[in-house]
Parts: C-alpha cells; sequence; structure tokens
C-alpha cells in the first residue's frame, strides 16, 4: 500500500483543522514590490500580455516562493479578464489602472457573449494552472480564483475604479432587474471560469468581492451574498472536494453569518475589522483568513511583529490562515515579508 502525503497546511486549515502555527501566503504576494515581477511583466510588454502568456505568468507566480516560505500559491491573472472574455474591451494604462467599455444600461448586457463562450478567451489562464502543477513544490497549495459578480460588474458599469462604486448604483436605481441580468451572466459565466481553473488543477478557489462594502441591506443580500452562494453552490455540485475561501472585503457586520449562508469553506477578513471580534463573530462559524494591514509590509519596525503576533494569537483558538487584510502594495519591503513569517512561526 502506498502511503498517503500528509494533507497541506491549507487544506487541513480549509477543512476545519486548528493547526498549532496558521498556513500563510498573502494577496498579491506576485508583484510591483519584486524587482524580478517587474522584469518579467517587461519581457511580457505589459500587465495582459503578462496575464495571457502561460510560461511568464507561471514563472510571476513561482517568483514570491524563491524568496518566502509561503504555504500558497496564487494563480496570476486578475479578476478583469473575464469581462473581455465576455466581450467587453479591456486595457491597463500605465500607473493608472484598469479601463474598460462601460455597460450603462440592459442593452449593454445584452450585448454581451454568453456565459459558456468564455473559455475561447481564457484558455491560456487554465494552461499556466497545468504548468503550475508540474512546477510548483510539493508542500504548496495552488489557489484559483475570480472576482465575485458584484465587483466585476462595478468595473463593467464604470470603465474603471471608482471610489464609491456610483455607476453600478445608479445601474440599480435605474434598473434593478436589468443589472440583476449582469449579475446573473456574471455569475454564470464565474462558474464556468472556476470549473475550468479546478479542472486545470486549482486546488483551493478564492472569490474576490473587493467593493462587498459598499453594498448595504437588501443590495447586499442580492448582489453580494447571493451571486457568491449561486457560485460556490454550483462549484460544489461539480467539485465536492474543492474547498472556497470568499473575501467579501469591508462588510463589517455581513461577516456574520457569510459562510453558513454561502457555504463557502473559510472567509477572507480586511484589515478594518477587529481579530478579536472576528475570532467571536465570524470563526465560530470555520476557518478565516487574515488579517494584518498591509502598510506594515512598508513601514516595517516593531509594530509589524506585535501586530503579527497579535492576530496569530486572536485566531488561535481556530482554523486560521495568516494574510494581509488586502494586497500588498507597490513600495512594500520585502525584508518585511521575511520578518513577518518568522513572527508567524517563531
Ligand atoms: O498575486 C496575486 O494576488 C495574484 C494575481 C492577482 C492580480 N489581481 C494581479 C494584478 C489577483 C488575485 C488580482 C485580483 C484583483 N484584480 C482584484 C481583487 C483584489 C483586490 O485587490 O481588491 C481587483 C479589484 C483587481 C482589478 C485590478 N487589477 C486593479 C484595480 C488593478 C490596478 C490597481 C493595482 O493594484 O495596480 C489591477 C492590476 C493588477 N492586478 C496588478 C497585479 C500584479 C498590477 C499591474 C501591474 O503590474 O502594473
Amino acid at each position: 500500500m502506498t502511503q498517503t502525503a500528509p494533507k497541506k497546511t491549507i487544506l487541513r486549515a480549509l477543512a476545519g483543522e486548528t493547526l498549532p502555527v496558521p498556513p500563510a501566503w498573502m494577496m498579491r504576494q506576485a508583484g510591483r514590490y519584486l524587482p524580478e515581477y517587474k522584469a518579467t511583466r517587461a519581457q511580457a510588454g505589459d500587465f495582459l500580455s503578462l496575464c495571457y502568456n502561460p510560461e511568464l505568468a507561471a514563472e510571476v507566480t513561482l517568483q514570491p516562493l524563491r524568496r518566502f516560505d509561503f504555504d500558497a500559491a496564487i494563480l496570476f491573472a486578475d479578476i478583469l479578464l473575464i469581462c473581455q472574455a465576455l466581450g467587453a474591451k479591456l486595457w491597463f494604462a500605465e500607473g493608472e489602472g484598469p479601463r474598460l467599455s462601460t455597460i450603462t444600461d440592459r442593452s449593454g448586457v445584452m450585448a454581451l457573449r454568453p456565459a459558456g463562450d468564455v473559455h475561447e478567451t481564457l484558455s491560456p489562464i487554465y494552461e499556466t494552472i497545468k504548468i503550475l502543477t508540474r512546477e510548483l513544490p510539493a508542500p504548496t497549495t495552488l489557489i484559483g480564483f475570480a472576482g465575485a459578480p458584484w465587483t466585476v460588474a462595478t468595473y463593467m458599469t464604470a470603465g474603471r475604479g471608482t471610489p464609491d462604486q456610483g455607476p453600478a448604483h445608479a445601474f440599480i436605481a435605474s434598473d434593478r432587474a436589468g443589472f440583476a441580468m449582469l449579475i446573473d451572466r456574471l455569475t454564470e459565466a464565474t462558474i464556468e471560469y472556476l470549473s475550468a481553473q479546478i479542472e486545470a488543477g486549482a486546488e483551493v478557489i478564492k472569490i474576490f468581492d473587493s467593493w462587498a462594502g459598499s453594498l448595504k441591506g437588501q443590495d447586499f443580500d442580492d448582489f453580494a451574498l447571493k451571486p457568491t452562494a449561486a457560485i460556490i453552490s454550483a462549484l460544489k455540485a461539480r467539485h465536492p472536494q474543492t474547498p472556497i475561501i470568499a473575501f467579501p472585503r469591508e462588510a463589517g457586520d455581513r461577516y456574520i453569518g457569510f459562510a453558513k449562508a454561502t457555504g463557502a469553506d473559510c472567509v477572507a477578513l480586511d484589515n478594518s475589522v477587529s481579530a478579536f471580534w472576528a475570532a467571536e463573530n465570524v470563526q465560530k462559524d470555520g476557518c478565516v483568513q487574515g488579517n494584518l494591514a498591509p502598510r506594515h509590509m512598508v513601514e516595517g519596525g516593531p509594530e509589524l511583529i506585535t501586530e503579527t503576533k497579535r492576530i496569530v494569537k486572536a485566531f488561535s483558538g481556530g482554523p486560521h490562515i495568516f494574510n494581509l487584510g488586502h494586497g500588498i502594495t507597490p513600495d512594500a519591503n520585502p525584508d518585511n515579508v521575511l520578518r513577518m513569517l518568522e513572527a508567524i512561526r517563531g
């Protein structure tokens, strides 16, 4: 009989195990704070060419693992690629972030391509995953991802990032059923995209709802909670073994019960919530991930150590994956990542 390898730490935490030392990885761990990332992006030409080049996208996914002993790697891609796969125009203006063709009413939704067509554009992403399943170190878990329909819709309706997601809220106010059609199309497309990522070898899926915090009351239920629950339920029907992390960023009180209401195996916490509050109110239902403020990766100093240890302690009574509360920023110092990992494990 062959001995089965011990389950990877991230998978153990996601299965609900309380570990003596939490596994760790970082949002945007492949990114501009690493000079080698910038070099590979330059080699690819630009950010989108990098996303669609399987060899180079796999290379930047692996880069942070050569420096840091993370327990997970996250696929290198972007949540906005699915907009392109549905027929929207997408480009990244240097130093300005994403730009898209805009959808402001239901005729724009009707002009989108069917959900089943997304693979035509997104197949290089599945290729990146296949390369990574061969090249990742054995203990490292591969995380695939997509944006949640609401967050992706905020970019599609504004044509760019916005501080208050105004155009999406305006669409809801003018034609709620029309906006729901956009959310439905994104939900279906995201199910197709994530299923294909799992089939290619992604071991865990994360759903990023970066702008969930701007939805209140019934809007939160209809446009954050329900679409996430629909995606998770479809994925669980097709791939029951694949754990799912949901990140309804800045959901505040709505973090309570989010895992139960959506079927997520883990809820990722931003850094606006207190770790002790979340341990009591969110971790009681299962695994949590987070929630160190990204600024500590820039500032370092003694606060980086005390904050890291405080978070580890706050969540030590249940399943926890250590992470930042949002992505590491381009001005971060890689030495601080090493210090954070030492503080978690030391
Ligand atoms: O390392 C990883 O985390 C994996 C790859 C990844 C990227 N984007 C690469 C990226 C992931 C998981 C994302 C998710 C993503 N993309 C989100 C959700 C998470 C969050 O940050 O809230 C959102 C909202 C986007 C959309 C997006 N992509 C924006 C708004 C921007 C511009 C802002 C910025 O940080 O530059 C991007 C660009 C982007 N996505 C970069 C990277 C490494 C920087 C692009 C560059 O190299 O110039």
